[in-house]
């Protein structure tokens, strides 16, 4: 019987994760169905249950239910448990498991689709909310020198910054938040949007002068050159880059938790870039 997957959300209609799924599966050589499930605001619970029900056997989790996710899970991966969100489920048997592939899509697109080095530089992530959330385990771990999450709401930014304190795992990393209006008169190598500003064709209020020379501008919003995109380049970021290659990559990892196969992302990005 062909295994059933799909992504659910709401909205979904637009969800490009079943075209990236149905290639994967074709490159691999996979026999598997990958479907939208278009689930009511208060209704993810009982969809997740239908679907499983059914005999599905796992499900991308988009927006507005990463948190609810989260709670539906009854084993976690470190770094989902990190992240507090989730973005995948994977049923197995009776246990339904949770994970958070969007964190590790990024860097991975960041470093390995466009060679930027995070090691040892400095780094700004704007926005507080889920997918920011997603991308802080996975940043700290590739040991920048420098981390900030800047928010509109600077205190949500220190709760972020608080999760991850503790523990000693990342006490060599200068890891702090910050009010936009306290960025002024720095500088950084990569500076990462994951508000949601870009869906209002708005943008954080970044001071002038912020990008390093030969610095990286990366959108998580996919298919188009954002506000953010426009401002850095005006102010002279050395590359801008928006989500695709982030949504290709944290396919491939549910994917990889799924069928135990990595798939090729390369092709499947350039497809998606037309
Ligand atoms: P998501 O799960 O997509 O991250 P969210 O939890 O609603 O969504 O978070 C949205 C993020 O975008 C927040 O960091 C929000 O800032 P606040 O915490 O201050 O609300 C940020 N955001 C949304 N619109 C913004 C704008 N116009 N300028 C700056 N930040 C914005």
């Amino acid at each position: 019987m062909t295994d059933r997957y799909a992504v659910i959300g709401n909205p979904v209609a637009h969800s490009k994760s079943p075209f990236i799924h149905a290639e994967f599966a074709r490159q691999t050589g996979q026999d598997l169905s990958y479907g939208r499930l278009l689930a009511p605001l208060d209704g993810f619970f009982e969809q997740v249950h239908d679907f499983r029900a059914e005999g599905g056997k796992g499900l991308n989790v988009t927006l507005p239910f990463k948190l609810e996710a989260f709670a539906i899970a009854q084993e976690l991966s470190t770094r989902a448990n990190d992240a507090g969100a989730l973005n995948v489920l994977k049923f197995e048997g009776a246990v339904i498991f949770g994970d958070n592939t969007d964190g590790v899509g990024l860097v991975r697109d960041i470093a390995s689709n466009l060679g930027f080095r995070i090691a040892e530089r400095e780094i700004l992530l704007m926005g507080a909310g889920g997918a920011a959330q997603g991308a802080v385990g996975p940043l700290l771990h590739a040991r920048p020198k420098r981390l900030v999450i800047a928010n509109r709401t600077p205190a949500k930014a220190q709760r972020l910054v608080e999760r991850f304190r503790g523990g000693g795992r990342f006490d060599d990393v200068a890891f702090t938040s910050s009010a936009y209006s306290e960025l002024k008169g720095r500088q950084f190598d990569l500076i990462i949007n994951a508000t949601a500003a870009s869906l209002n064709d708005s943008i954080p209020e970044l001071p002038e002068g912020i990008f390093a020379p030969g610095s990286l501008a990366y959108d998580m919003m996919y298919g188009k050159t954002t506000p953010f995109l426009e401002f850095a380049l005006r102010q002279g970021a050395g590359r801008v880059a928006d989500g695709t290659g982030m949504l290709v990559e944290q396919a491939a990892e549910s994917f990889l938790l799924w069928r135990g196969v990595r798939p090729d992302t390369r092709s499947v990005i350039e497809a998606l870039k037309v």
